[in-house]
């Protein structure tokens, strides 16, 4: 097995059974995760934590060119170089009723549900909020050089790519650094010319997407000082990153992210707020922050109940075959994050657009047939949104909006109207998000689609 996996380009997760060897078997990885469960008097190899922890909740993460030998009496590590290496085991620390559906009929609906945990679980312990401020205890090591970067780059893909999207409008909203987001599968492309001062930030609810992997390793080669937002303790990008923000958000399941984006949202307004108080937010505002962060779980428990309604308005829309979804501003990264829910998990055709982008293409495909979701909540865009919405409906559009309770300006121009809770235009983001979920999971209900493991995706994208 060694002296052929030498031989062996590109990645792999193994696991090999000899003929008549049947007490034995050998695993190996490179750039694929591989987990060892260690139970009493059995052993057990998976590529999720979640596969293993109703057995055991001792894990050993593999590294790179980890080659083990698996017996009911315990396991032993080697390299490809056959020397003996050693991966200290750790504890997961969450329950197997986390990796159960708890009544729910789908992983996805009940992971929607668990969001207001999620966002209170990515908080906890991580404010001081007499002094107005975060404290994320993986970045102290690196704090100064993160506050002394002169730019930022984050990294991310799919879903984590539209929370770095929304981070730079958050970050620039409120502090004075420079942000650009890039797909992580694009990155690599890039000729970038690092300075000294860059910082690199990758995003990823797995810590195994080869793609957001292999740009963390670029920036590192090229000397940035690379950081991770990561769901899965001890994953490859976990590992690789000079330092990091875990969610705490739990397993997530559904190959369609909803509790870790959510997640992933609220440690980049955490990072905001940690980075803003050293810079042009004081000590008042950083409580305000605190406030309307804090009051999130609240609000999207009143989003939540509103599911049945949600439910009826996907039952109306689910037998068209496109959909446009539009916002502006904050809530542009939300209609893209939106769109491709429909898409993953109801296989119909929804693309997003920023609205001001509509007048330069998008516009041409609005008819009777072609519904758009407009994000209109109460803020600085609202008027120009109010615009977009006419557009549409003098073209016969059918329209949806997600705006602020109590608009009932709205229902003028609306077929259909869904209400978040009114917040600080900042953070309407963490609230919008939420109806676009439970909409897409109504619609792939009604058109009967396997919502759990859509069709082509995985829920880590191990492959380029
Ligand atoms: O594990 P990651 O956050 O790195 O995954 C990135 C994307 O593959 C992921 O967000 C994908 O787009 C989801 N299926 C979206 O629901």
């Amino acid at each position: 097995m060694l002296a052929a996996l030498r031989e062996v380009r590109g990645t792999f997760g193994l696991g090999v059974v000899a003929k008549g060897k049947t007490e034995q078997i050998v695993v190996a990885r490179r750039g694929s995760p591989l987990i060892l469960g260690i139970g009493d008097g059995e052993v057990f190899a998976a590529s999720d934590v979640s596969a293993l922890v109703s057995h055991t909740k001792n894990v050993v993460y593999l590294q790179d060119d980890d080659v083990a030998v698996l017996t009911p009496k315990g396991y032993h590590l080697r390299n490809l170089e056959e020397s003996k290496v050693f991966r200290a085991p750790t504890t997961v620390d969450w329950d197997i009723s986390a990796a159960e559906k708890q009544g729910y009929a789908h992983f996805m609906l009940k992971e929607i549900h668990e969001q207001p945990d999620a966002v209170a679980n990515a908080m906890r312990g991580r404010i001081i909020e007499p002094e107005g401020i975060a404290k994320l205890g993986g970045l102290d090591a690196v704090l100064d050089r993160l506050a002394d970067m002169d730019r930022l780059i984050i990294i991310s893909c799919g879903t984590s790519y539209y929370a770095g999207l929304l981070g730079r409008y958050v970050l620039e909203t409120a502090t004075d650094y420079s942000v650009e987001v890039d797909l992580a599968s694009e990155f690599r492309y890039r000729k970038l010319n690092f300075r000294p001062k860059t910082a690199v930030l990758a995003i990823s609810q797995s810590g195994e997407t080869l793609d957001t992997l292999a740009a963390v390793q670029e920036a590192k080669r090229k000397g940035a000082l690379v950081l991770g937002i990561v769901n899965v303790v001890g994953s490859n990008i976990a590992r690789e990153t000079h330092a990091g923000v875990y969610n705490h958000a739990g397993p997530e399941i559904g190959v369609a992210s909803t509790k870790a984006f959510i997640s992933q949202l609220t440690i980049v307004y955490l990072l905001t707020l940690l980075l803003a108080r050293r810079q042009r937010m004081d000590v008042n505002e950083g409580r305000q922050f605190i406030r309307e962060l804090e009051a999130i779980p609240e609000k999207i428990q009143r989003i939540l109940a509103q599911a049945d309604q949600i439910h009826a308005v996907a039952k109306k829309y689910a037998q068209f075959s496109n959909f446009l979804y539009v916002g502006r501003k904050f809530n542009y990264p939300i209609a893209l994050e939106g769109a491709l829910k429909l898409k993953e998990i109801s296989y119909l055709h929804a693309e997003a657009y920023a609205a001001g982008e509509m007048k330069h293409g998008p516009i041409a495909l609005i008819d009777p047939n072609f519904p758009s979701m407009c994000l209109v909540p109460r803020d600085s865009s609202y008027e120009k949104m109010v615009s977009n919405i006419q557009e549409i409906r003098a073209r016969s559009g059918p329209v949806i909006c997600v705006a602020t309770e109590g608009d009932r300006d709205i229902y003028r121009m609306a077929d259909d109207v869904i209400h978040v809770p009114a917040s600080d235009e900042l953070f309407t983001p963490l609230l919008t998000v939420v109806p676009l979920q439970l909409f897409a999971y109504y619609v792939a209900l009604e058109r009967g689609c396997e919502i759990d493991q859509p069709r082509n995706l995985a829920k880590s994208v191990t492959v380029e």
